[in-house]
């Protein structure tokens, strides 16, 4: 096979060349759709000191107050991931100016423009985000123009009615694919709403808060349950005020933001496919710095503390109102567990990766209350389960959910990650502690939320 600038085409998982390399990419010609693999060996344990980049819902978040902010905001450890880059593109067409700052720490200066923005003059690009084009929408509502937010293939596919309904209550016109992207949305000038959202969601929360603080009056939002409250957070660090009662959270419109000096703290989802390695094995022990403890993304902690992970919080602080700490993580004996209800929304991105886990421990691992999944970057549910079986594995697929029996062994094989940067991610995990090597086709898309993933993977690994 050519080969060409250090990557080596390869055609099958059983090519000699490979046998020493940890990972192998494939090379396709860069002019046409660039689509990578990636070949996992088996590891032994896992061990090391590891700090994430920033946390992809407080990046989005930080960027999007920043630039209706007044006055400069600072933001540090911001997210590596595609998706936050298309937030920061869609906030240049609207005229918001920022740029990064050269060395390591990931630094974006943004001057805020106030709660106006500048009419785009192409459609704003929100790649793969859902973050993006969710919470910008409500942004964008507010305004005294029209735009057009799009994405890719997979974007396309995501339900958009629930920020339509609400938005267009609240005073904007907005068109769609039946429900789908793109989104033409006019805006207008918001009157405030009492909602009760149909749907868990905090990017829809989010987009709520936002539409609601361009709006008139005061804008009640309730929630059926408790989701992440980065949105809420963010906002009073930039110095808005809102009021909760259980769960529903009010805000007043009209109130002036101020840009902030912020460090974003490292990403608890990304971390999520460490501290999941790290179950893996019994004699693991991982460090992991900076990390966001926000309650209400940490249920993951909770449950693998449960399932049998040794976890320690060795430090904690309180920045612009995250809970950042370092934790100190020891393998051990990993029982099994079910995840429904509450906890399924609170730990709704970590499923792929507890997914990957759950063969490998005693008692295996059941998902119930889990649709949202079929909804995601790809229908998660059916990606998940196609892979275990792949592996080996015996899966039970539901509607809403999966059920995992414990202490079966994966093989590894071939695997599709069907475009979704957790599926890509979670099993490489997996195929940690499988027997023989995995392949996994379109890894490339680990880079959505994680660029770094494989290269860190590869230091903390024994082999
Ligand atoms: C996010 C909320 C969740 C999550 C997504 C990020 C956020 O989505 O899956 O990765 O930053 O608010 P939903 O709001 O659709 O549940």
């Amino acid at each position: 096979m050519p080969s060409a600038d250090g990557f080596n085409q390869q055609s099958s998982i059983n090519n000699s060349r490979l046998k020493n390399w940890p990972f192998q990419f494939r090379y396709i010609d860069p002019k046409m759709k660039s689509e990578s693999q990636v070949i996992v060996r088996p590891a032994r344990n896992v061990r090391g000191s590891v700090s994430l980049p920033g946390d992809k819902s407080i990046s989005h978040r930080y960027a999007m107050l920043a630039a209706i902010a007044n006055g400069p905001s600072r933001l540090e450890n911001y997210s590596t991931g595609a998706d936050c880059a298309s937030t920061l593109g869609c906030l240049r067409s609207l005229g918001v100016k920022w740029e990064r700052k050269d060395g390591a720490d990931n630094v974006i200066e943004v001057q805020g423009t106030g709660l106006s923005l500048t009419a785009p003059s192409e459609p704003l690009d929100c790649g793969n985000s859902g973050s993006t084009i969710r919470m910008l929408s409500g942004i964008v509502a507010g305004q005294k123009f029209s735009s057009e937010m799009t994405g890719d293939a997979s974007l396309s596919r995501r339900p958009m009615q629930r920020v339509i309904t609400p938005l267009t209550a609240m005073g904007a016109q907005i068109t769609s694919e039946s429900g789908f992207p793109p989104l033409r949305i006019t805006g207008a000038k918001l009157k405030s709403i009492h909602y009760r959202m149909p749907v868990a969601s905090a990017q829809v929360k989010t987009c709520l808060l936002f539409a609601g603080l361009l709006a008139e009056g005061e804008t009640h939002i309730e929630e059926p349950l408790r989701t992440r409250d980065h949105g809420e957070i963010a906002l009073r660090a930039f110095g808005a005020h809102l009021e909760r009662k259980g769960n529903e959270v009010r805000i007043r419109g009209g109130q002036r933001l101020r840009g902030i000096e912020a460090r974003v703290p490292g990403d608890l989802s990304s971390a999520a496919f460490f501290l999941c390695a790290a179950g893996l094995f019994p004699g693991a022990q991982l460090t992991v710095t900076n990390l966001l403890m926000n309650p209400t993304r940490a249920r993951l902690l909770d449950i693998l503390a449960q399932m049998g992970l040794r976890i320690s919080v060795t430090q904690l602080d309180e920045v612009h109102g995250e809970l950042v700490g370092t934790l100190q993580v020891e393998g051990g004996r990993m029982k099994g567990a079910t995840i429904a209800g509450a906890d399924t929304a609170a730990l709704i991105d970590e499923i792929p990766v507890l997914a990957a886990l759950a063969p490998y421990t005693e008692q295996g691992i059941e998902i119930r209350d889990a649709k949202e999944l079929r909804v995601k970057e790809s229908d998660r549910i059916a990606s998940m389960a196609i892979n275990l079986r792949a592996m080996g594995a015996e899966v039970e697929e539901r509607e809403d959910g999966l059920k995992i029996p414990g202490a079966q062994p994966l093989r590894g094989t071939e695997l599709e990650s069907f475009g979704d940067h957790r599926i890509a991610m979670a099993f490489s995990i997996a195929a940690l502690r499988a027997q023989g090597e995995t392949l996994i086709r379109g890894s490339e898309c680990a880079a959505i939320s994680y660029p770094e993933f494989f290269s860190t993977l590869e230091s903390l690994v024994e082999r």
